[in-house]
């Protein structure tokens, strides 16, 4: 399989949240690809978390890409409040509204990246359909809702399904591949108990941008931590 680069998204769930500025500047200095931001509800997932006003502090503070992972019912009604709070991509559940595509397009339409995530128990079947209407498509690795959990292994085979079935059918970032047109490789995001190991794994799988929190969050030297993430193959 073509050797993709690997980013790397710290998860500022594991940050200290008196101190979210210093953060995403500390996570923009140690070399990170963007910060992932997720927001909770206590509803679709149980436990609360972030809101609009801390991903704008976040905003206010880095040129980093935001990455806003929302884990809320109804996400189509927070779209345009956290694109005005400095969001670069919104991805939000398969299984927390009725509306995907609506949902897609409006995030397109606002003129951000839209991502769509998929719980452990979504099975890959659902996930072929929304390839060509998103840009990137998050397989998460852990049931959503807090950070320090344990690596699912058997999302492994589900990260290789969506990476065979976009190689196969041609699709890219930016739609599908054409003689003469050379497109980058389709985002497939992982997040949850990732660590040196399972970033491993699923790198070999196919996953190209990987989440951390805890584990980064605990390292020592993060710009280390990160630049280690990143190679690890
Ligand atoms: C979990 C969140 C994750 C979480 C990952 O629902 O979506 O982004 O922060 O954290 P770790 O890397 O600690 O599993
Ligand atoms: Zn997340």
């Amino acid at each position: 399989m073509e050797k993709i680069p690997t980013q790397i998204y710290p998860s500022i769930l594991s940050g200290d949240f008196g101190r979210l500025a210093d953060e995403a500047k500390r996570l923009e200095d140690s070399g990170a690809d963007g910060i992932h931001i997720d927001i909770m509800d206590g509803h679709f997932v149980p436990n609360l978390t972030l809101g609009p006003k801390a991903v704008a502090a976040i905003r206010r503070s880095t040129k980093l890409f935001l990455d806003v992972h929302v884990m809320i019912y109804n996400p189509y009604d927070y779209i345009e409040t956290f694109v005005e709070a400095g969001a670069d991509r919104i991805t939000f559940h398969f299984e927390a509204t009725e509306d995907v595509d609506d949902t897609l397009q409006f995030i397109r339409r606002c003129g951000k990246k839209a991502g769509l995530a998929f719980r452990p128990e979504t099975p890959f079947s659902m996930i072929p359909k929304y390839l060509e209407l998103c840009d990137l498509i998050l397989i998460m690795t852990v049931s959503p809702g807090f950070g320090g959990q344990k690596f699912m292994p058997e999302m492994i085979d589900k990260i290789a399904l969506a990476r065979e079935y976009c190689e196969k059918h041609g699709i890219r970032q930016g739609g599908i591949i054409k003689p003469g047109l050379s497109l980058p490789p389709f985002d497939i995001q992982v997040d949850g108990g990732i660590n040196d190991e399972t970033a491993r794994v699923c790198t070999q799988a196919g996953a190209n941008i990987l989440v951390s929190g805890n584990f980064l969050f605990k390292q020592p030297d993060l710009k280390q931590a990160i630049e280690n993430l990143r190679q690890c193959k």
